[in-house]
């Protein structure tokens, strides 16, 4: 693992040593702030149960099946995303590029999140939050971050910190402790659950959360659970192409991408139980939005022995399995940087980290002086999430796909997938199928659904 330095000082492609050093990369680039941030609002602003249904169905039939089209793209690409597409055909570049373009969009609010995080952190540790009623969180919250410039400078440490990272070389770092820290993420949310569901009132909650009402899935519906299938696996912005792009022939990708989104799925789902069993024993409306989990968790705290601590140390976890999907979306631009404008790497973190600070304060801002700024009733968050999520995603995954389906040939894209027929070959051709045909009109009928011409 010592070497996920990617591309060094002089240019030179490394490659993962290690296969636990590429799963934990993988798997960290997939947990972060989408499965313990936005996967609960989501599901809060969805309904409950009717979104979890959907959101489980598209996971399963497109979202492993789309993690291996990044790793196949870039394991054979061996380079930056745009050129790994254009090895594949000319006519795919653009998925790449659309990637490309999106990371700035991502990182930048990603990073400002990332700064609220912080903050609790910091408030946990000062016992700042702990004086806070719990019917003043939601006060305390939406105070924090409408101020002009104290999310500002949490939102620069964050990238600060995500800039270190990818400087210094992931290895000695984060890559080594996420072995320890990401379990540790882990343990706590149990215990977390495990206050929360014997709340008075949890039940409630679980059954929103597990009921599917039917008659609750609209358009609407479907399209942000492929949004946030999407965005919790890190799949459509060629971020994983990239992590792949370092990673040896020998690999198994398949048991990976398996791997990898059944850790992912599990943080969520559990995330889900640690926070609407709360909802519904302290009468918080669960279509909070953006401070759902930041309003929610410290009444948990309130109610537990060493509830300071424990907030502590769940919130410093948090910023670090969030930290480990920021690298992942800083390190695509990056890549290309290096390898194509002949930038060194500090160059060019620095550059894609400092346009993503600047977007960020916008972002910021729209949460408090510039929030009377709207556009089609989406303040600027709402904007760069929805065409993120809801547009850069769904068409980078579905360029992908028709990339692998319809512009390569068949038996080289199951070669690759299957390190030339010695694992999974008995499912290479399902994942053929639903690549070539599933996916692309699964996409596309979301989207034409989505804008009302369905
Ligand atoms: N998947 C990460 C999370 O759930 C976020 C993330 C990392 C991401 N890389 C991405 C989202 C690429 C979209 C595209 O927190």
């Amino acid at each position: 693992m010592e070497d996920f330095k990617i591309v060094n000082e002089d240019n030179q492609r490394d490659q993962f040593k290690s296969r636990l050093g590429f799963v934990l990369a993988t798997a960290g680039s997939a947990i972060g702030l989408g499965n313990i941030w936005r996967f609960p609002y989501i599901v809060g602003e969805n309904g409950g149960g009717a979104f979890l249904f959907v959101y489980m169905g598209i996971l399963l039939l497109m979202g492993v099946s789309l993690l291996l089209v990044e790793f196949v793209i870039g394991r054979n690409g061996g380079t930056n995303a745009i050129d790994s597409y254009a090895k594949i055909s000319k006519n795919a570049k653009w998925v790449g590029w659309l990637g490309f373009v999106s990371a700035f969009i991502f990182l930048s609010y990603y990073s400002v999140v990332g700064g609220w995080t912080l903050y609790f952190t910091l408030s946990s540790f000062t016992g700042s939050i702990m004086k806070v009623a719990p019917a003043d969180m939601g006060g305390f919250f939406g105070g924090f971050i409408s101020s002009p410039i104290a999310p500002l400078v949490f939102h620069f440490v964050f990238m600060i910190l995500a800039v270190g990272i990818i400087l210094g070389g992931v290895s000695g770092g984060i890559e080594k402790y996420s072995k320890i820290l990401m379990p540790g993420l882990f343990v706590m949310m149990i215990l977390l659950v495990i206050r929360a569901v014997t709340l008075d009132g949890a039940w409630e909650g679980i059954k929103w959360y597990l009921t599917p009402d039917f008659s609750k899935i609209t358009t609407k519906t479907i399209a942000s659970a492929m949004g946030q299938v999407f965005f919790t696996l890190s799949v459509g912005m060629s971020g994983m192409v990239t992590y792949s792009s370092y990673l040896s022939k020998k690999e198994n990708l398949p048991a990976i991408a398996t791997q990898v989104a059944i850790a992912d799925t599990l943080i969520a789902v559990v995330a889900g139980f640690m926070i609407f069993p709360v909802l519904f024993a302290s009468g918080v409306e669960p279509g909070q939005g953006v401070g759902l989990v930041f309003i929610t968790l410290p009444i948990v705290f309130s109610q537990m022995p060493f509830g300071g601590l424990f907030s502590f140390l769940f919130f410093a976890l948090l910023v670090v399995a969030a930290l480990t999907s920021a690298i992942s979306i800083l390190e695509m631009p990056v890549t290309y940087l290096i390898e194509k404008k002949n930038m060194k790497r500090k160059q060019a973190t620095f550059f894609v980290g400092g346009i993503s600070y600047v977007l960020g304060v916008a972002v910021s801002l729209g949460f408090g002086v510039w929030s009377s700024f709207k556009v089609f009733g989406l303040d600027i968050f709402g904007m760069f999430d929805y065409f993120g999520s809801n547009i850069s995603l769904p068409l980078g995954a579905l360029g992908a796909a028709v990339t692998i389906g319809w512009m390569w040939n068949k038996k080289d894209a199951l070669n690759e997938l299957t390190n030339n027929g010695e694992h999974s070959a008995g499912l290479a051709n399902i994942w053929f199928n639903i690549v070539k045909y599933l996916i692309p009109i699964a996409i596309i009928i979301v989207f034409l659904l989505n804008i009302g011409i369905l």
